[in-house]
């Protein structure tokens, strides 16, 4: 990538950016964002990836609220025991509890997951939400570039180990959920396949924007493979929409102005922010039905490249390779 594409991939990103805030503000002027009502989860379990801030900590109180047992992930020890605190105390749920997970890590990964197995519970929604954006160029703990090695392999990682625990808990009528957290930003990404690291030359809006579209990729293929084997497991991807979070901390100062003076009326709150996740991890709307880019809690087009199966194919059996997995997790029906 030349400076000049690394321009076009920002412009290109804002682009997408304003397209949504148009829209987000035509709605508010509708009647907003009316909290959706849903029936209560009891006896189910929930991991929320990055459950600690923003999205991902509207969404973990959304879910704790319906009286799920709620398991967030986050790499920050002290932020996530005030989270915790603070979700028993706004829900009345005593069943949350962190677990501690660096996604930039693959050995990490492993003993996160090593330590929700050992608890002996269940697994019915996972909600893939964690993420950077637009750091500087840097890598994970196993040298992939970050926003690739954290947003996307990371929870490629994830998933794949969760898998077997998700379809023993699935049933019929009652699936296991996999809800990974995409953005519009994919519209605009370019997947290079031949430089997933982005090291020919480095854009922070590339970087981020690709993450995203590898995310949409692998949800797909994943629904592709769960309905092969019988899985009682789906997996859908959501587009949260522009939400006033932390997430923006990396971005010019000129956009981080912007989201302080009229973040109230252009972008969503997390809570607003949350709602499609929430929709996808319970709706009985959803039931046994995957596969879908849901946004606005309808499901819509993602870009068209997506639906290449073997794009998907290619990217899946890549991840692979990069994180040491065996391609077979699913060709054998899950015991029990
Ligand atoms: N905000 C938006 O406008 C927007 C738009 C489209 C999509 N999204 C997507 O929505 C998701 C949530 O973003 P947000 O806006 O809620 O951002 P946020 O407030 O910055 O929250 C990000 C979460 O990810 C966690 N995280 C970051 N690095 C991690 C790591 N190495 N290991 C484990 N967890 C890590 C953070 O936990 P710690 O604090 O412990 O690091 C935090 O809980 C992201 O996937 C983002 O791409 C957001
Ligand atoms: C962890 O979170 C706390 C509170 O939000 C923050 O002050 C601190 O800088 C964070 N630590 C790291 C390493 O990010
Ligand atoms: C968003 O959803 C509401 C109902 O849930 C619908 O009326 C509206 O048309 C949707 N907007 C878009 C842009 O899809």
């Amino acid at each position: 990538m030349s400076p000049l594409s690394a321009l076009w991939a920002a412009l290109r990103v804002y682009a997408a950016g304003a397209a949504v805030i148009l829209e987000q503000l035509l709605r508010r002027c509708r009647g907003g964002f009316p909290e959706p009502v849903f029936a209560p989860q009891p006896d189910r379990v929930a991991i929320v990836m990055g459950g600690t801030d923003g999205i991902g900590y509207s969404t973990a109180r959304h879910l704790a609220r319906l009286g799920m047992h709620v398991i967030i992930a986050g790499n920050n020890d002290s932020k996530a025991e005030e989270a915790v605190r603070e979700l028993k105390e706004e829900t009345l749920n005593v069943k949350v509890e962190f677990l501690y997970c660096d996604l930039a890590s693959m050995a990490s990964i492993w003993q996160f997951v090593q330590k929700f197995k050992m608890k002996k519970i269940p697994l019915h929604v996972l909600v893939n939400n964690a993420g950077v954006m637009m750091v500087p160029q840097r890598k994970t703990r196993d040298g992939f570039e970050e926003h690739f090695g954290l947003n996307y392999l990371g929870h490629f990682l994830l998933t794949n180990l969760l898998l077997d625990t998700l379809r023993e808990s699935g049933s019929p009528g009652h699936n296991a959920r996999v809800v990974t957290v995409s953005s519009a930003t994919h519209y605009v990404a370019e997947l290079n396949m031949d430089d997933l690291q982005s090291s020919a030359c480095y854009s922070p809006h590339g970087a981020y924007a690709q993450s995203k579209r590898a995310l949409v990729l692998f949800t797909y293929h994943l629904q592709g493979l769960l309905a092969a084997a019988g899985s009682h497991v789906t997996a859908n991807v959501v587009d949260p929409g522009v939400v006033d979070t932390d997430l923006y901390r990396h971005l010019f100062w000129g956009t981080r102005l912007m989201k302080k003076l009229l973040g109230w009326l252009l972008f969503k709150t997390p809570d607003e922010g949350a709602q499609t996740s929430v929709y996808a991890a319970v709706t009985p709307e959803l039931e046994g039905v995957g596969g879908r880019y849901l946004y606005n809690e309808t499901e819509i087009r993602s870009l068209p490249i997506t639906y290449d199966q073997k794009l998907q194919q290619q990217l899946w059996s890549k991840s692979c390779e990069m994180t040491g997995i065996l391609d077979v997790t699913l060709r054998y029906p899950a015991s029990g």
